[in-house]
């Protein structure tokens, strides 16, 4: 089994003194409830680095106080038991309690905001935490419309995990498209000495990509929810074929989730790099849909590499 760390300064301990051998770490940031898109990440990361270190943390940074984190799945034996049969499995797994709590009491004074997204799940326990990380420009848009405060508390948690963690390199799924974008352009901004890697979608043989959240899903709401990668992938088709303008290929794919009674949060054709809208396919683009379908808000995208 994986050494298991819960304390932080332990945490960045072990990492120094891996790395006074003269090794080098890899990380994979995630929420555990792990699934072959997590796993996938782990085998990448053998690839780039001497030991491979992976953290498992629901950071209630990223949560306003109206979203799902107390329904947040868990299963952290499990999680341990994947692991394992990875090959190479992990070197260390970091489960952190609690990132927030530094142990000062300090009293709640922004509960008036709670629930108007506005605020995260740490705001509203009032620690006393108060530095946030913006990527200012690319946390606009896509899913940064819904979730005002999701990339700020996701680049603030994953620069903690770099601070205490100190990789060489980590791992980002591409199905989380923006977040790896976000990321990649915080390291660049801020000078960390660490190298970001984005990995393809991983998907069920259906075609869904993997999730977390898919437990959620009921067997005809899942059905349904194959509408999203199906419908992306015959806009890609379409593309390939000629069809150059957004307006069409984004009607193609919100029909086909709206007719498989999914709540589309956003359809948008954006440049692969600035993820700022485009109109017509010139360049590299990528095709990111949100939907809901019951209780269950899903993210999927494809690239289009015309
Ligand atoms: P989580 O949703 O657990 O995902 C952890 C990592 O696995 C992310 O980089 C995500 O993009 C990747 N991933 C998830 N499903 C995937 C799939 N089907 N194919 C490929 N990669 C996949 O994303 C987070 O956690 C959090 O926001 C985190 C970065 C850990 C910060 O809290």
């Amino acid at each position: 089994a994986p050494l298991v760390i819960s304390d932080k300064d332990e945490m960045r301990k072990w990492s120094r003194s891996v790395r006074s051998q003269g090794k080098t770490i890899a990380l994979v940031p995630t929420m555990g409830y792990l699934h072959q898109g997590h796993l996938s990440l782990v085998s990448e990361a053998h690839e780039h680095a001497d030991v491979v270190a992976l953290s498992i943390y629901v950071n209630p940074g990223q949560f306003s106080p109206t979203e799902d984190l107390s329904t947040y799945p868990s299963d952290f034996d499990g999680d341990i038991r994947k692991l394992m049969d990875v090959p190479g499995g992990v070197d260390v797994v970091f489960h952190p309690h609690n990132l927030y709590d530094y142990g000062v009491s300090s009293k709640n004074c922004e509960t008036e905001e709670e629930g108007n997204g506005a605020v995260s799940c740490i705001e509203q326990r009032g620690l006393g935490h108060e530095t946030w990380v913006r990527v200012e420009k690319l946390e606009k848009g896509l899913c940064g419309k819904s979730r005002p405060i999701f990339f700020r508390g996701v680049a603030t948690i994953v620069t903690k995990l770099f601070n205490i963690m100190e990789p060489d390199v980590a791992f980002f799924g591409k199905k989380d498209y923006q977040q790896w974008r976000i990321i990649q352009r915080m390291v660049r901004d801020l000078d960390f000495s660490i190298k970001v890697i984005g990995s393809d979608i991983i998907r069920d043989k259906d075609g869904l990509a993997m999730s977390s959240r898919n437990v959620h899903l009921s067997p005809e709401e899942r059905e349904k929810a194959l509408s999203i990668n199906r419908s992306l992938s015959s806009a890609k088709s379409a593309a390939e074929n000629g069809e150059v303008h957004c307006e069409k290929l984004k009607s193609l794919v919100t029909q086909a989730i709206r007719e498989a009674d999914g709540r589309v949060d956003y359809a948008e054709i954006v440049d692969q790099e600035s993820l700022e809208a485009v109109e017509c396919i010139k360049g590299p683009v990528v095709f990111c849909v949100a939907a809901w379908f019951g209780k269950v808000r899903l993210i999927d995208n494809i690239e289009i590499n015309l």
